[in-house]
């Protein structure tokens, strides 16, 4: 009896890797065994395999069936490779004639009934596929769109195993057409007009995003942090294409997208609760899943109530957001995800709420430095804009007239992103935020009293250089905000106005 090799993917971390699937039926004793690396959920195949030939209408062969997964040193999991063995039996029986395999990626887990089941990773299979000249996939209905929604796939997506027999008989059937984009993260209802007034934060949050920054909101309970934040996505433009495959990536191979959603196009909106390990935020664990901050990539990490977070678990940020990858070691292999976020932190002043607000604070000076200093140094020199909200006066949430939507920051923010893009062309970086001293040198000269200006302030508040890079580069992204090719002192100012919380309160 002929040997039988269909082409299938595994993946580690977000990468996909081609395996291929040898099956060999001979005579002898019946039995049936998987080998090349393959852990216990791979061997669990072997009984859905068997009751989804049988259930489906065709014969289960009483010989010696062995499957080989190579290559044999790549440990391999899941059940996406429960379609390829399946075939690889019929065709290998003489119940299948399936001639051109070679050309085809085939990837499933299968049900008893013989009915095909979603599998986490098509994305990046799909694109490992790709890049090894195979066009043509065959992917569970449910995996269409993600498997579909890359340039020059075929996607033959099927529900069972029996429309797949009929398929390869018949050749019946065009390409699975792409429809959707999700647009996941994005509540349309929403918007930062339901905000009154906070006209400074919601202006800070709109220079955060504009140059990609990190950001503090400090301020006391109620006033409306939490709700600001969760707008924040709505002024944010859509990913490129190049973004949304590395976002719907880490989304496919974490089991994160919903049943035939596609591409995600817009910035990812994470929002881990005080209460999380490090593995949930930095990923991890056995089976080497990306945590928040990798689902945070390309959009925002929030961290509500900043300071409720274990220190030793805000200590593991450190790394990530200055090299905006993480690299995880484990007994069971090596990954690395990408984590390029910005950060929106929101936190109380101080234990009692009140400082610095209308209220009166009834905290002593230690308790409050003692509070803040949880946000280690590193962590908040890592913070390029701080904003101070305050509770609404009755009269302000009386006089309150509808403000700005969100559409209208977002066109201001997208065009200050432009600018930015076309700055950076040549320079691998694509926002103010990223720049090194070089380019702060090159791009952020300041004229004669902006200088003066900023020499003033730089002795008065003994700031450091890192400080003094930030503030310009927060002034950058104002400027452009402006539509401005120089920095001028009014951009200056405003950026300085973004570290007086900080250098009042708590340096
Ligand atoms: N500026 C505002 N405009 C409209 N509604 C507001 C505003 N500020 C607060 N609210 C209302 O008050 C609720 C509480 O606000 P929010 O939870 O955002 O406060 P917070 O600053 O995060 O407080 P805490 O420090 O207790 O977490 C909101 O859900 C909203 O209904
Ligand atoms: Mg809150
Ligand atoms: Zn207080």
């Amino acid at each position: 009896m002929v040997a039988v090799k269909l082409n299938t993917s595994s993946f580690l971390g977000i990468e996909g890797s081609i395996v291929s699937v040898e099956v060999d039926i001979e005579r002898g004793l019946p039995s049936f065994n998987i080998v090349g690396l393959a852990d216990t959920s791979v061997k669990e195949s072997k009984e859905r395999v068997r009751a989804s030939i049988i259930n489906s209408g065709f014969e289960f062969p009483i010989k010696k069936i062995v499957v080989n997964l190579a290559p044999a040193d790549m440990k391999k999991a899941g059940s996406l490779f429960d379609l390829p063995i399946a075939l690889g039996i019929l065709i290998c029986t003489g119940q299948m004639n399936f001639n051109d395999w070679e050309k085809f990626l085939i990837l499933g887990e299968l049900s008893l009934s013989g009915t095909l089941n979603k599998v986490r990773g098509v994305l990046p299979i799909t694109l490992e596929g790709i890049r090894n000249h195979i066009k043509n996939f065959i992917v569970p209905f449910e995996n269409a769109e993600e498997c579909s929604s890359i340039k020059g796939a075929n996607c033959y997506a099927f529900e069972n195993l029996k429309q797949i027999a009929y398929f390869i008989k018949y050749r019946d059937l065009m390409p699975y057409k792409h429809k959707r984009k999700t647009s996941k993260f994005l509540s349309p209802s929403l918007d930062f007009s339901d905000v009154f007034g906070q006209e400074g934060c919601k202006r800070a949050l709109e220079v955060a995003c504009a140059g990609n920054h990190n950001i503090l909101m400090a301020g006391p309970p109620g006033s409306g942090k939490t709700m600001m934040a969760k707008r924040v996505p709505t002024i944010l433009p859509d990913l490129s294409y190049e973004k949304s495959l590395e976002v719907t990536k880490i989304y496919s191979v974490t089991g994160n997208l919903n049943v035939n959603e596609g591409l995600i196009i817009r910035p990812p909106f994470r929002n881990p609760h005080h209460t999380s390990t490090t593995i949930s935020l930095i990923g991890g664990g056995n089976n080497l899943m990306p945590g928040e901050i990798s689902l945070a990539h390309n959009g925002i990490l929030f961290l509500d109530e900043v300071l409720e977070f274990k220190k030793n678990v805000l200590e593991v940020l450190r790394q990530p957001l200055e090299e905006k990858k993480i690299v995880i070691n484990r007994a069971s292999g090596r990954v690395s995800f990408p984590c390029n976020f910005m950060t929106i932190m929101a936190t109380n002043p101080c234990p009692c709420g009140n400082f610095a607000s209308e209220k009166p604070c009834t905290c002593t000076d230690y308790e409050r430095r003692r509070y803040i200093s949880k946000l280690s140094s590193p962590i908040m020199d890592r913070i390029d804009l701080f904003t101070f909200v305050n509770s609404l006066d009755f009269k302000s949430i009386q006089d309150y007239k509808k403000s700005e939507s969100s559409k209208l920051i977002r066109k201001r923010v997208e065009n200050a992103r432009k600018i930015q893009k076309k700055r950076f062309k040549n320079q691998g970086i694509y926002f103010n935020s990223e720049m090194n001293s070089v380019l702060i040198k090159k791009y952020c000269e300041l004229g004669g009293n902006s200088l003066k200006l900023l020499e003033k302030v730089y002795s008065k508040y003994n700031l450091t250089t890192r400080a003094y890079s930030k503030i310009l580069k927060v002034s950058r992204t104002i400027a452009d905000l402006d539509l401005s090719e120089s920095i001028k002192e009014s951009h200056l100012i405003e950026a300085l106005h973004y570290r007086k919380f900080i250098s009042d309160n708590f340096i």
